[in-house]
């Protein structure tokens, strides 16, 4: 079971997490849409999932992998293949997204997700929803918050066997 509990983090991890990260900046803000893994929850879906080869949506602060894309590659248009990691922006982007996530999927990549649990909007029942889902129970820590999420999160797992 993919769960929402915290260990501390060991220092080694602290700046790929964000914590590292100064107050003030992006990455930190807890009015930014860019909610960075914890760790120690990155670290337990990798071991179900992983390893990953790429981060399709990162910074070289954040990133999860050693191969990631940054704002300035734009990982939208860029190919993911392989075992791909998507925490994407949280924001009106959203669904370009999973929509390449998905897409990616099915030429032959493997896309695991960690998105906020919107399974109202339209990208949840146009991508989402066609790949397997796994709900977190409680909610997340995001890296540079001090409190937990304002909402619920999911694992949404798209490979060429599970999607429609
Ligand atoms: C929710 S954070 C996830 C960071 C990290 N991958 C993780 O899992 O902790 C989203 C990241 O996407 C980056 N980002 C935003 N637009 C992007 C783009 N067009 N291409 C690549 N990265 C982008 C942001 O800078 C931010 O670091």
């Amino acid at each position: 079971m993919i769960s929402a509990v915290k260990k501390p983090l060991a220092k080694k991890d602290r700046r790929r997490s964000g914590l590292a990260v100064s107050p003030g900046s992006v990455h930190w803000s807890s009015a930014s849409e860019n909610w960075a893994t914890p760790q120690d929850f990155f670290d337990r879906v990798a071991a179900e999932f992983g390893p990953f080869d790429l981060d399709a949506c990162a910074s070289a602060e954040n990133t999860k992998c050693d191969r990631y894309y940054t704002p300035a590659e734009d990982g939208l248009s860029q190919p993911w293949t392989g075992r791909v990691w998507l925490n994407p922006p949280y924001g009106r982007t959203i669904g370009l997204w999973m929509r390449k996530a998905y897409e990616s999927a099915k030429a032959g990549a493997i896309v695991v997700c960690l998105v906020p649990a919107r399974t109202d909007t339209a990208w949840w029942h146009d991508y989402a929803a066609k790949g397997t889902v796994r709900f977190i129970r409680g909610r997340l820590k995001f890296a540079g918050h001090h409190k937990d999420a304002p909402f619920p999160s999911a694992i949404v797992v798209f490979n060429s066997q599970n999607i429609d």
